[in-house]
């Protein structure tokens, strides 16, 4: 098992980068003066997490990549080639997982509002599609009407489980915006079952991070109960109608901080088939959708710091990053945590006598900071502000304020063995034709 980059394989990295950008003529321009900011992403840590996913779950089950946590392209093609799915929860997702060559039957298409015309070209696709309500069981019953498919399709149930730590990622209280709360509906969605022969599949997903382990097998174990219930009724009214497949969602959550709670995915695997073995049987065709879990710990990012301001006492390090990319933690930052350190212009850790600074970022709003109050060592202007843990949930929320240009991204192996740039600088150019 391999850990998530620490500062010192970050430094040894990073200074490989330089050095490789310096020396190496094929390499030329891998760190240019006009990268102000740069994205990493250990494409050796990215691969273990897919192991031990593979390693944890039994063989047949499919095992998808939520796009939302980080839609690069030639990561999407990475977890392909690692024979994972994706799950996209937009059109536009799905027009990535489709452009990137994963088949349809390994695609989970999830949103709650899906369009008819969207629905339609799902359809037709043949990809999994997750329901979200009973009006759109109604549209998808309409549709087959008209339209022959191969789509599996199930239902986003609300196991009503609670909110976990974060309540605007949680999605499994009594209230949600999302899917069909079984408390309330569970008449109603057995019903549908019977009603709709097509309808084959449960879907939860009880939220991003800050969801506990008895949180999850809680909400797993709401639907399964479900599900078993519905099959003996379906059995016992002789329809021929059953449920084949269990789609438990992502919501693993990951460490940001050292005593943050972190669920090993096979910890989670043992449990589910502790309690729920059907879920490991040949009776359903399980599906997961983790996103952070696989994305968060592989990425860091490096920001130029531009300037340190000293006034009134304060010591502010203007870096190129802000709310652009770091949207929750610079709203919400008691709920999202990064880690920072600093290295020097060549990449060497900082050290000697600690300072309190803020770190602000770029865009033209004074809330536009990254932390407020931190001890960093004596940091001056062309240093390198680390971002530790951005491979999820931070480029794939990228806001366009001040249209500052979106920073290379650099996939790497074996602590800079090798280095791949996977997403070029954004071009003015490219801006223009955004805004255009
Ligand atoms: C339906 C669905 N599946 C999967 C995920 C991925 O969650 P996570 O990145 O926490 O694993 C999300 C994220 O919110 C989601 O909404």
């Amino acid at each position: 098992m391999k850990n998530k980059p620490g500062i010192k394989e970050i430094s040894e990295t990073f200074k490989k980068a330089l050095h490789t950008a310096k020396r190496s003529h094929k390499h030329a321009g891998l760190i240019n003066a006009e990268d102000t900011s740069i994205i990493f992403y250990d494409y050796s840590f990215l691969k273990c997490r897919l192991e031990q996913i593979r390693n944890s779950f039994p063989a047949d089950i499919l095992n998808t990549v939520a796009i939302k946590a980080n839609p690069l392209v030639k990561n999407l093609k990475f977890f392909k080639e690692e024979k994972f799915g994706l799950e996209a929860a937009s059109l536009a997702e799905l027009y990535l997982a489709e452009k990137s060559g994963v088949h349809p039957s390994k695609i989970v298409f999830d949103s709650p509002a899906k369009t008819e015309k969207e629905l339609e070209y799902a359809l037709k696709l043949g990809v999994r599609i997750n329901a979200d309500s009973f009006a759109e069981l109604e549209r998808i019953d309409n549709l087959l009407k008209k339209i022959k498919s191969k789509s599996e399709i199930g239902i986003r149930i609300n196991p009503q489980v609670g909110s976990g730590r974060i309540k605007i990622t949680s999605t499994a209280d009594e209230y949600s915006k999302f899917g069909v709360p079984i408390k309330n509906f569970k008449d109603e969605l057995k019903n549908s079952f019977a009603e709709f022969s097509w309808l084959t599949g449960v879907h939860l997903h009880i939220g991003s991070q800050g969801i506990s382990l008895k949180m999850l097998l809680d909400g797993i174990g709401a639907v399964y109960e479900f599900t078993e219930m519905t099959n003996d009724f379906l059995q016992i009214k002789n329809l021929p109608n059953r449920i084949k497949s269990f789609d438990i969602g992502g919501g693993l959550p990951v460490r940001y901080k050292k005593d943050d709670v972190e669920i090993s995915v096979s910890e989670y695997a043992k449990e589910i088939k502790k309690n729920f073995p059907a879920l490991f049987s040949k009776k359903y065709k399980l599906l997961t959708e983790f996103g952070r879990w696989i994305n968060a710990n592989a990425g860091w990012t490096a920001s130029r710091v531009e300037y340190v301001k000293k006034q009134g006492g304060i010591n502010t390090a203007v870096i190129h990053v802000g709310a652009d990319m770091f949207l929750r933690r610079v709203y919400n930052p008691g709920e999202w945590h990064h880690d920072i350190s600093v290295l020097d212009c060549n990449g060497e850790i900082k050290k000697g006598k600690k300072k309190r600074y803020v770190i602000a970022g770029p865009l033209c709003f004074s809330g536009d900071i990254i932390s407020t109050n931190i001890l960093l060592p004596e940091t001056e202007a062309g240093d390198f502000v680390i971002i530790h843990d951005t491979g999820a949930y931070t480029l794939s929320m990228w806001s366009r304020y001040n249209s500052r240009q979106m920073p290379k991204v650099i996939a790497y192996l074996e602590n800079g063995k090798e280095f791949t740039v996977i997403k070029k600088r954004e071009k003015l150019s490219e801006l223009y034709s955004f805004w255009s």
